[in-house]
């Protein structure tokens, strides 16, 4: 930490007109006299870990791309250079669940989902970008039946590598780097084995991220086994609260921030990520920053809402918000490049604050200031431990090769909390240094970038439509499948997987419809329903009819459900209640005020069966329940005193397969 310490009353130029004449302040060199510092590699997103896209493939044109410029398009926004999504594994993690690419050990289908598009559209805007897989969970045969994926370190490996073989083969995606298993256990046997599977599959260049966790233990086992040493190129560290370890240095390898921020994205959010941006190298020399999450596309009442870069929760309106973090991204990204390098001389400003700088190695020099104050960028993992910050005169003094730099251009975020009117990335007169010198008069919560680099842009677009709450009226008969996602539009999968489906033998009507398909609990992160469910909809609906064509194709013990009022999803969703009404091919029915069908609110005979096709129909009114199968009222007047809103809902008894068709909603 070069370029403490060192105070002078320092004569020069005070830059920006911001200080009318020369103060007094603190002097910080910038050189590279005695060397570089690490290399960077990029600033991302996260997509998943999961289904925090969910929403996003939803929005029509040309508010989705638009969406996808803020995100991705060079010199326009937060313009990422690296793009990390969820290898899906057919099990709940976090917001939702997200297809596998192998449902069954004999199924490989590599155009399931929206990470393939997400991908495209990223790599289309930057062609540079650095792509990354991990797996949160993995489908059930994986683990022959058991919860856990390393008893069979072979077939988990090659699961995971016809996951980059397919990118490639279907999708022309290079897939650069490839973790372990998000935020749960390593194993060192699987860990070389995937390298061997990697190298030789002709897949030498993808590096290994290890472990998606914690720095300890994987850099001790990184330390001690230099066969495993070999395997890694990445340690990568989720929420490391801006420090690493010393012997994650001392294994040499690339240490990344592989998960960061999950944090509300007002603009305190982005104080938090303009602090983690420029301390996860000053404290902890890490090279790589992933936000997680990429973008808030999933129902703002599921868990960690808006925890995203910016928010894009509405595809019904096409409402979306460009928010803090969006700007305080391109503070850094739109100024550098992968393969840049950090100087040594990075660090603390004397009344709170940091700075970092880094070149190309030609000349070109960027230097990004943050003097966030504590209230104004608490991060939630983990929250910061409280510092003083005040304003401060700093006069920053270039040497070695950027002595004789004459101009800087300025880019400046002001959060000014007082007044709740941020001004974010701003573009203002370019500095002009004399004798390689510049003062700058720094309030607290403030960004500043100073750089040699002229191509930044704070993109715009006109106003999107505004906020509109999800349509009162709302049907879907699964027929129109564009885009081809594999899930129904705006259906977020909670536990299971529902996908479009096509019986062509079928003589009508339910020639397309939406299928549950797993067959088998996953190898699961979360604690999922032993049910399996998709949500949709309003969050506040209270009185509502939701009517869906059923047909279950489970002989023995098959059972459907439609619901109203779900109260809880993600992580939640074993204990989520509302109002559930089933229907089983044993000829019974039951009505339960909760997913698990626990608390029964009435049951009776219905004498449905399997391979029929039932109409179901659940009006909920203030305490009052009611439903019909096939237009005629089966059972009436049960109560319902809680949950008092929540989405609708359908799903299955248990991991069987099911149809759905005609689903539709009726809200007052
Ligand atoms: C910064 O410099 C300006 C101009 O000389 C001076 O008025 C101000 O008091 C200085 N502020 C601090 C915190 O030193
Ligand atoms: C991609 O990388 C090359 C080589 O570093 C660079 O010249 C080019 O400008 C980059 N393109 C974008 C869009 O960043
Ligand atoms: C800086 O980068 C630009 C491209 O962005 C390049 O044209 C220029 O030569 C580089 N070097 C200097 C000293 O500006
Ligand atoms: C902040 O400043 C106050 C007053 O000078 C001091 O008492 C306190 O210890 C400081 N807190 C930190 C975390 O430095
Ligand atoms: C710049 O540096 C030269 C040589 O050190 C010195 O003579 C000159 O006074 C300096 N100019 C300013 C404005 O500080
Ligand atoms: C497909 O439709 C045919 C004809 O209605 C039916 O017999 C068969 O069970 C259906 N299969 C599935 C999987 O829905
Ligand atoms: C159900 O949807 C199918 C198309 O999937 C349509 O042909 C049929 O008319 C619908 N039935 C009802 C009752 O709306
Ligand atoms: C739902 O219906 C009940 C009973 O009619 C009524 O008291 C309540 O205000 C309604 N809620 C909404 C949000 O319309």
């Amino acid at each position: 930490m070069a370029g403490m310490g060192f105070v002078s009353l320092a004569v020069t130029v005070v830059g920006l007109g911001l200080c009318s004449s020369l103060g007094s302040g603190q002097n910080y060199f910038l050189d590279d006299t005695a060397g570089l510092g690490r290399v960077f590699d990029g600033i991302g997103g996260l997509s998943g870990g999961g289904a925090t896209s969910r929403l996003l493939v939803s929005y029509a044109e040309p508010h989705r791309s638009r969406i996808l410029d803020f995100l991705f398009k060079p010199n326009f926004g937060a313009s990422l250079q690296i793009l990390k999504v969820e290898i899906g594994g057919d099990a709940q993690t976090t917001d939702g669940t997200e297809a596998s690419h192998m449902h069954y050990e004999n199924d490989e289908n590599y155009f399931r989902g929206y990470e393939w598009w997400l991908m495209k559209e990223a790599k289309k805007r930057n062609p540079n970008i650095t792509l990354i897989g991990l797996p949160w969970a993995f489908p059930g045969w994986v683990g022959r039946g058991k919860n856990w994926p390393y008893d069979f370190p072979d077939i988990t490996a090659a699961y995971v590598v016809n996951w980059i073989l397919g990118a490639k083969q279907y999708h022309d995606l290079d897939i650069q780097y490839i973790g372990i298993w998000n935020e749960r256990n390593f194993d060192i046997k699987y860990i070389k084995l995937l390298r061997y599977t990697l190298d030789k599959s002709g897949l030498e260049g993808v590096g290994i991220i290890a472990s998606d966790n914690l720095w300890e233990p994987i850099t001790l086992f990184v330390l001690l086994d230099p066969e495993l040493s070999r395997a890694v190129n990445v340690i990568g560290a989720h929420y490391p609260g801006t420090h690493t370890v010393t012997e994650a240095l001392k294994t040499g390898k690339k240490l990344w921030s592989s998960e960061d921020y999950s944090t509300f994205n007002s603009d305190t959010g982005g104080g938090c990520w303009a602090r983690i941006l420029n301390q996860n190298y000053v404290n902890g020399f890490m090279t790589a920053t992933i936000s997680w999450n990429l973008v808030a596309s999933y129902y703002e009442d599921l868990p960690f809402g808006r925890d995203g870069l910016m928010t894009a929760e509405e595809p019904w309106s096409g409402n979306y918000v460009v928010e803090s973090p969006i700007w305080i991204t391109a503070h850094t990204t739109q100024f550098t490049q992968p393969g840049w390098t950090y100087l040594q001389t990075v660090g603390h400003l004397t009344q709170g604050g940091s700075y970092v700088a880094l070149t190309d190695g030609k000349g070109n020099l960027t230097v990004v200031i943050e003097t966030m104050t504590h209230d104004h960028s608490v991060c939630i993992r983990p929250p910061l431990p409280p510092f003083n910050l005040t304003s401060q005169n700093a006069t920053f003094q270039l040497k070695g090769s950027f002595v004789s730099i004459k101009e800087l251009q300025v880019w400046r975020s002001q959060f000014n909390f007082k007044t709740k009117k941020p001004s974010l990335f701003e573009k203002l007169p370019p500095l002009k240094l004399v004798n390689g010198s510049f003062t700058l008069h720094l309030d607290e919560d403030e960004v500043y970038t100073l750089t040699t680099i002229t191509t930044g842009q704070k993109g715009s677009y006109p106003d999107p439509p505004p906020s509109a709450r999800f349509p009162k009226v709302y049907k879907d008969n699964f027929d129109v499948r564009t885009p081809p996602f594999s899930e129904a539009p705006l259906f977020a999968d909670q536990t299971g997987v529902f996908e479009y489906y096509n019986n062509l033998t079928d003589p009508g009507p339910h020639v397309f419809t939406l299928r549950q398909v797993l067959t088998q609990r996953p190898i699961t992160w979360v604690a999922d329903a032993d049910q399996t469910i998709s949500v949709i909809g309003d969050y506040q609906w209270q009185n509502l009819t939701v009517t869906c064509d059923v047909y279950m194709e489970n002989v023995k013990s098959g059972g459907v459900f439609i619901a109203a009022r779900v109260d809880k999803g993600g992580q939640s969703i074993r204990t989520a209640k509302g109002v559930f009404f089933w229907v089983f091919a044993d000829g019974k029915y039951k009505v339960s005020n909760d997913l698990a069908g626990q608390t029964v609110l009435a049951e009776g005979l219905s004498g449905t069966k399997a391979y029929d096709w039932n109409t179901l129909s659940l009006t909920v009114k203030g305490q009052f329940a009611s439903g019909q199968l096939n237009g005629v009222t089966l059972w009436k007047s049960a109560v319902v005193l809680n949950p008092k809103t929540g989405w609708a809902a359908l799903g299955t008894q248990s991991f069987e397969l099911a149809q759905f068709d005609n689903f539709s909603v009726l809200s007052e």
